[in-house]
């Protein structure tokens, strides 16, 4: 029994990184083949979408989770934010925005803010189905790519500008109503 856990989190880690690698791998490709693999080539694509009316970040894990705006969303953080615990995800508020919050938190339970940290970072596009998946792989992920996995800090920090961590600060915690 205690050899099947164990062979069972081997596997399970092989799987995860080689995923990671994956995602890096394919990701470093596409943008070589189109010959955009300089942050500068991204920077159309990151001002074009003005990010607007997202929730505040909660502050804590067990705020997040106790608040139904925010989606629990784990997929491939290892990879986009190296070091977060959990990540949550909330989409605009408002119909007029598809941008979305992303919220993440480290193992003890508090956000992770900035390039520092590999924090959270707002998307022009949430990526919550098929419409605005493609969307947010134009628009978020392969900017990120490019500047902040194959750039380094200085543009790093031109994404983290763009598309920003929330801080928590003006996060008040959830309404109920009966
Ligand atoms: C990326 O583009 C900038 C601005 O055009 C340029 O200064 C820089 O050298 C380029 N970086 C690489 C790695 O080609």
């Amino acid at each position: 029994m205690k050899m099947k856990l164990v062979l069972l989190a081997i596997i399970t880690c092989v799987v995860a990184s080689l995923s990671d690698y994956l995602v890096s791998a394919s990701s470093k490709l596409t943008l070589s083949i189109m010959g955009k693999s300089n942050c500068s080539d991204w920077m159309s694509v990151l001002r074009l979408v003005y990010i607007t009316e997202l929730p505040p970040c909660p502050c804590t894990y067990s705020q997040a989770i106790n608040d139904d705006k925010f989606i629990l969303s784990n997929f491939l953080i290892d990879y986009y934010h190296n070091g977060a615990a959990n990540c949550f995800r909330a989409p605009s508020q408002t119909s007029l925005s598809e941008s979305g919050q992303q919220c993440c938190y480290g193992d003890d339970g508090n956000i992770l803010i900035g390039i520092e940290q590999n924090g959270g970072t707002a998307d022009a596009y949430s990526p919550d189905g098929v419409k605005n998946f493609g969307r947010h792989i134009w628009y978020d992920v392969l900017p990120w790519v490019a500047c902040c996995e194959l750039g380094n800090r200085e543009t790093c920090e031109i994404y983290y500008q763009f598309r920003p961590s929330d801080d928590c600060l003006e996060y008040r915690g959830p309404v109920y109503t009966n």
